[in-house]
């Protein structure tokens, strides 16, 4: 699972319909402990996650897996070891699933050369987070009923947005109408060719959709100054009730977390139970990533 492009829709239907019988089993309580007994997954973050990592840890004890949480600061990555010495060595112990997080755009494809475990990309540099637009999507069908012809904006740090870059593939591929709203400072320059429309005005870019879609902005990986201050980027670009009302009167609200309140969405906003989806999104995470696990452990077994 290494992104969504290149993806057909009934992989990503049949991925979904999967999630939500997890979805299910969670809320009811239980557990399918023998799915993944005696499989091992490996977490192996060199970037900070809350969201992510805990819920790919939860994912896998729920199936049954062990679960193994390899932090960059308490590796060898710290003593000069180079991800494919660090690949080896996974290898070596016999992982079945290997989840990778990383700055580098490509690190998760590059693993998946070099082991022989099922590897899933949990982010890479600013390319995909694929189990992020699966989520995305599971909690916008959930509440929508589709995907198809509706309309969703993704506003903000889109330039270096991976989570803007897996939700464009996903749901232009399942025939939503994508628009992409934010500063040209922040925007690729070529992101009109994967088949969405550019606003850098959150009236027009908000007018009428049905989902709206916030970006945190990622200092962490501006080497230049982009924006102006955070005041000035809120009062343009930040999502607060009179912006959200350009969007239709039932429009959602969704982040991936981790927010910055009063940056890119104010709290009012975030925090609305009748508008945002926030928390929904994590609930969804795990309920996607125990498909996902339980998918790629199917091909694993065959391999047996
Ligand atoms: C995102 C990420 O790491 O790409 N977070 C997440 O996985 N929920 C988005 C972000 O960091 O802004």
């Amino acid at each position: 699972m290494l992104q969504i492009e290149g993806m057909y829709p009934p992989q990503i239907t049949a991925m979904l319909d999967l999630a939500e019988s997890y979805v299910l089993l969670n809320r009811s309580g239980k557990t399918q402990r023998d799915l993944l007994r005696g499989r091992t997954l490996i977490n192996l973050f060199f970037e900070d996650s809350t969201r992510t990592r805990t819920s790919f840890e939860l994912a896998g004890k729920r199936l049954g897996a062990d679960v193994v949480n390899m932090g960059v600061s308490t590796s060898s990555v710290n003593k000069g070891e180079t991800l494919l010495d660090t690949a080896g060595t996974l290898n070596a112990m016999q992982t079945d699933l290997l989840v990778i997080r990383h700055g580098e755009s490509g690190a998760a494809n590059l693993l998946a050369q070099k082991v022989d475990a099922a590897v899933i990309n949990a982010g890479d540099g600013t390319h995909e987070h694929p189990t992020q637009a699966l989520l995305d999507a599971l909690t916008i069908r959930r509440r929508r009923g589709r995907l198809e012809a509706l309309t969703v904006a993704i506003c903000g740090d889109v330039l270096h947005s991976r989570v803007a870059r897996s939700n464009i593939h996903l749901l232009t591929t399942m025939g939503a109408r994508v628009r992409v709203v934010g500063p040209p400072t922040l925007m690729p320059s070529e992101v009109a060719r994967l088949g969405v429309e550019v606003f850098h005005d959150m009236k027009r870019g908000l007018a009428d959709v049905d989902i709206v879609m916030m970006l945190r902005l990622q200092r962490e990986r501006m080497t230049r100054g982009l924006v102006p201050s955070e005041r000035e980027y809120f009062r343009f670009f930040g999502l607060d009730a009179e912006k959200l009302r350009h969007a239709k009167p039932d429009a959602l609200v969704m982040h991936p977390g981790p927010m910055n309140r009063g940056v890119e969405i104010d709290s009012a906003v975030a925090d609305d139970p009748a508008r945002s989806l926030i928390r929904e999104q994590v609930e969804m995470g795990v309920a996607v990533r125990m498909a996902v696990l339980d998918i790629l452990s199917r091909r694993a077994r065959r391999n047996d």
